[in-house]
C-alpha cells in the first residue's frame, strides 16, 4: 500500500478518534447518573489518546493530522440513546481497525491499531454492560 493511501486511512481514523473524544465528552456532562459518566469520561480520554498515537503514525510519515470533522451526532439526550450511539461508535472502529490491519502492510502502524482495537473492544463492552443496566 502507498504511503498516501495509509496516510489517509490514519487521518479518517484521526478525525473518527476526535470525534468520539469530544461526544463522549459532552455525554458524560449530561448523563445524570454518576458510574456510566464517569466511564464515558475517562474513555474520551483514552480516545484523545488513540488520537495522539495516530497523529504521531501521520506525522513520521510526513501527513499532517486533519481536525476537520462532521456534524456530532450524540444519540439524543437520554441515557440509553447515548450509550447506543457510543457503542455503535465503536463497534465502527473496531470494523475500521479489524479491516485496516489486514491491508496495510506497515509493521509499525499495525502494530498501533491493534493495541487500539483492543481498547475499543474494551469500550464497547463497558458501554454494553451500562446499557444492560438500563434494562
Ligand atoms: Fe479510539
Ligand atoms: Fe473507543
Amino acid at each position: 500500500m502507498e504511503k498516501n493511501d495509509i496516510i489517509d486511512l490514519l487521518n479518517e481514523d484521526f478525525r473518527r478518534e476526535l470525534m468520539a473524544s469530544m461526544i463522549y465528552t459532552q455525554n458524560s456532562f449530561i448523563m445524570k447518573e454518576c458510574d456510566p459518566s464517569r466511564v464515558t469520561e475517562s474513555i474520551a480520554v483514552d480516545e484523545m489518546r488513540h488520537m495522539w498515537w495516530l497523529a504521531d503514525l501521520i506525522t513520521k510519515r510526513g501527513g499532517k493530522p486533519t481536525m476537520k470533522h462532521e456534524e456530532l451526532d450524540f444519540g439524543g439526550e437520554d441515557k440509553k440513546g447515548m450509550l447506543q450511539r457510543q457503542i455503535d461508535l465503536e463497534s465502527t472502529g473496531i470494523e475500521r481497525y479489524t479491516y485496516q490491519m489486514k491491508i496495510i502492510d506497515d509493521e509499525e502502524v499495525v502494530g498501533v491499531l491493534e493495541h487500539i482495537l483492543a481498547e475499543e473492544k474494551r469500550h464497547r463492552k463497558e458501554f454494553k454492560e451500562r446499557l444492560d443496566n438500563l434494562k
